[in-house]
């Protein structure tokens, strides 16, 4: 074992570097990456929790810094569609929707390429894999310097509130990572859109990337995953997003004890958007339960907001917030 590779072992669990956007840190970054490392990256949903995709190993640490279950699939970060290509049965509306929305939030779903050299962890070991270009220079320039795809979940404990700030990944993560950048805050604020074609047009979670979007696309209809059909989206079926305070939603009135999450024109504790715009509620939201949440036994109640766009991200991600099992 050569020293830097000591140097990587001996530093987990103990110190998480903070790391800035400054090109020696990147460079930290992609390093600690290169020898089975776990670093923390900004993209332009929420943060990312990185490893080296094609290293068994180091993805096996992302399951366990996150107390993850090991029958839940990662997303496979890819600096470009040739990339994509190496790894997955690429097609013609993979490469419709990638031309239209990478990078960008969307995740596609697409069978597995037969000995394609994916860590087996990383995708659970289910015949596919799904794939995204983030829209984030950090996470591309590190993409670019690694050359290799990077497994990366939502930089939370499992089941918890996603980051989209540093700050967030440290409140969870710090210590049990090797490294963090501070990237400022995530611009989308929710979660990619994840589309899969098997055994049909299917959006297995709402992101900003809507589901007419797609649909516009590739010239067909698209069809919410309904969780009571066979699992063909393993990670979706439970409580997730979870902040330890109770959630009221669709509150029109508000009760006393209460912390207040309103949106409109309302009296509240916090306000995802005083304008009724569902692209500043989003970048709001995490954020937001993050700052109500508490240890002690309290509920936070929620103003309705609009489905549609992605609001229906927003009211997925706080429904599944509000379901304890
Ligand atoms: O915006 C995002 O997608 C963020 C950033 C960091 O890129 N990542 C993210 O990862 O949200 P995670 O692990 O929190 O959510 C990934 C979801 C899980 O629900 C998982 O079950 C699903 O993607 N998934 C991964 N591979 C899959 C596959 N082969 N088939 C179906 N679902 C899959
Ligand atoms: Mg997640």
């Amino acid at each position: 074992m050569d020293q830097a590779r000591r140097n990587v072992k001996r530093e987990q669990f103990v110190k998480t570097k903070n790391l800035g956007t400054n090109l020696e840190d990147i460079d930290a970054a992609v390093s600690i990456l290169r020898l089975g490392g776990l670093v923390a990256m900004p993209t332009e949903t929420v943060y990312g929790l990185a490893a080296d995709a094609t290293n068994e190993n180091a993805v096996l640490k992302i399951f366990k810094a996150k107390g993850r279950p090991a029958y839940n699939p990662l997303i496979i970060h890819v600096k470009n569609t040739r990339m994509a290509e190496e790894y997955t049965q690429w097609n013609d509306v993979a490469q419709t929707l990638a031309e239209k929305f990478w990078p960008g939030p969307l995740t596609i779903v697409l069978p597995s390429r037969i000995n394609s050299k994916i860590a087996k962890t990383a995708r659970a070991s289910l015949p596919s894999i799904a794939v995204r270009m983030p829209n984030h220079p950090v996470a591309l320039n590190i993409l670019d310097q690694l050359d290799r795809p990077l497994a990366a979940p939502s930089a939370n404990i499992s089941g918890k509130i996603s980051s989209t700030s540093a700050d967030h990944v440290l409140k969870n993560l710090n210590k049990k990572i090797d490294a963090i950048i501070d990237g400022g805050n995530s611009s989308v604020g929710v979660e990619s859109t994840i589309v899969t074609f098997q055994p049909q047009p299917t959006i297995l979670r709402a992101g900003a990337i809507t589901p007419k979007a797609i649909s516009n696309e590739i010239g067909s209809k698209i069809h919410h995953y309904d969780k009571k059909g066979p699992i063909i989206a393993p990670g979706q079926s439970k409580s997730h997003y979870a902040p330890n305070a109770k959630l009221r939603l669709n509150a029109i009135d508000w009760k006393q004890g209460e912390k207040k999450l309103g949106f409109g024109n309302v009296n509240c504790d916090l306000n995802l958007s005083k304008d009724k715009s569902l692209t500043e509620a989003a970048q709001n939201l995490f954020n937001f339960l993050h700052l109500l949440d508490s240890s002690d036994p309290i509920t936070i109640s929620v103003s309705p907001i609009p489905n549609e766009g992605i609001g229906l991200a927003i009211n997925d991600r706080l429904r599944r917030a509000s379901l304890k099992e």
